[in-house]
């Protein structure tokens, strides 16, 4: 071992070998401070081995949590390391307790660590939630209490709520910085895929949570899940954004209630609750996300501008495929847009990423500017091209099965799709042809 001295920014964690007043890195004065360094000398501890398809199967948990499983890519697996971000407030820790306590039910040995919260309030939160079973909580920011609380014992889940709250006593830099983050995550990390302990990493999103939020864990990890939703509104979606054991468009759908998250298993229903008021403007496409099919409404709002340039504006809808929309529309339309503002928005908050949802929304702009309702019962579904031309999406059949069982009568989708059950199919060519069917 040889000693060494370094200078670290307490901000950002930038090393240099002299001091400096301010830090060339993140600008902050001040912040650069003196640090001892232990430089472990080299040495080689693993070596190259070789593995058969019959050993190290991957091994899974089902929780019973159904919306989590679904967003897990069918259950937990065992000795991952799972990424859950998201605003402080939205439900981290409710779900968190939820898993845990599934996770003793079915006889695991699991850990919580509580950077946030006193041991009181979280067996009060544990009562509130009607969790039963004893449950091990090791309430501490230090990250020596929890390397010490893991190499006495193996647990089967260690939950850390959360990564922000923890830190190392040995760095210079302040708890919740970046460079303290990034160090304690790759300990805990590391320390957990060692023993093979599956471990959830809860992580606030900060208003500045491109750079000092989980986002710089994201690498780290194998799966990275979002919690997001309104918090005045009762249901959160749980999305995955990174799954090394899944699909990656996973939507799990929660409801809050007193008692801790339920699942919402019906979400067409549940997102388009309001269907009896459908007006003019508003659309309903079946959604594809991950595995599963979403019945979801499109709505748009074309005002008369009253600016000089007018206002283009998309919620949950690519706003660069929205100005090609208007482009096409514009086109077969022979008419401009120019003196009007366009306004679309899915309900219900999801983000929809699949080009199938181009006819709907070209749909829901073109009854707004005719003010006649598409109907209730009435779904679309196809690609918009650039020439205006209607194309073919995947799982076609998918989508019309779901419109069937939700008592959609007519869906509007390119040529060439099969009728299923009772559904009137109107193949649609081309925007022109749209326009005139919207009467
Ligand atoms: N003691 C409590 N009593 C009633 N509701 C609570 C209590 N604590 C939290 N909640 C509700 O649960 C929601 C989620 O809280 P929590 O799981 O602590 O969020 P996070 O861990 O993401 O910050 C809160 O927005 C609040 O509505
Ligand atoms: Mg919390």
């Amino acid at each position: 071992m040889s000693k060494k001295t370094a200078f670290v920014c307490e901000v950002c964690g930038y090393e240099t070998s002299k001091w400096m007043g301010k830090c060339p890195r993140c600008a902050s004065w001040d912040t650069i401070k003196e640090h001892k360094l232990d430089k472990e000398e080299f040495r080689i501890t693993e070596k190259p081995v070789t593995i058969s398809d019959e050993e190290l199967p991957e091994e899974r948990v089902i929780l019973g949590l159904t919306e989590m499983d679904r967003v897990l890519g069918g259950g937990l697996v065992c000795g991952s390391s799972i990424l859950l971000g998201g605003d402080p407030g939205i439900g981290k820790t409710t779900v968190c307790f939820a898993i845990a306590s599934r996770m003793i039910e079915l006889g695991y040995e699991v850990l919580y660590i509580s950077g946030e919260e006193s041991l009181r309030q979280l067996s009060s939160r544990k009562r509130r939630l009607n969790i039963k079973d004893p449950f091990s909580i090791l309430a501490t920011n230090r990250l020596e209490d929890i390397l010490g609380a893991l190499s006495e014992k193996t647990y089967r889940l260690v939950i850390i709520d959360s990564i922000q709250s923890v830190y190392n006593s040995m760095l210079p830099m302040l708890p919740g910085s970046i460079g303290q983050i990034k160090d304690v995550s790759s300990r805990l990390i590391m320390e957990m895929k060692k023993s093979e302990t599956t471990h959830i990493i809860i992580g606030h999103v900060t208003k500045e949570g491109a750079i000092a939020g989980p986002k710089v864990l994201e690498h780290m990890v194998d799966t990275v899940l979002y919690f997001e939703g309104d918090k005045m509104l009762p249901y959160r979606m749980l999305r995955t954004i990174k799954n090394r054991y899944g699909s990656v468009d996973e939507v799990g759908i929660f409801q809050m209630q007193k008692d801790g998250l339920a699942n919402v298993d019906n979400p067409s229903e549940f997102f388009i609750s309001e269907r009896a008021d459908i007006g003019a403007g508003s659309a309903l496409f079946p959604h594809i996300t991950g595995s599963r099919p979403i019945l979801l409404e499109v709505q748009s709002v074309i005002p008369k501008t009253t600016f000089s340039i007018p206002k283009r504006v998309s919620l949950g809808y690519d706003p660069n495929r929205l100005f090609i929309i208007i482009a096409v529309i514009e086109k077969a339309l022979g008419k401009p847009f120019f003196d009007r503002d366009v306004y679309v928005n899915i309900t219900g908050g999801l983000k929809v990423n699949e080009p199938a949802v181009d006819l709907a929304v070209a749909a829901s702009i073109l009854s707004s500017y005719k003010d006649v309702n598409i109907g209730a019962d009435t779904a679309l579904f196809g690609e918009v091209g650039l020439t205006g031309e209607i194309r073919k999406v995947m799982s076609m059949d998918i989508r019309l099965k779901e419109c069937e069982r939700l008592g959609i009568k007519k869906v509007f989708c390119p040529k060439g799709v099969e009728k299923i059950g009772g559904i009137e199919i109107v193949p649609v060519k081309n925007v022109k042809e749209l326009y005139g069917h919207i009467v």
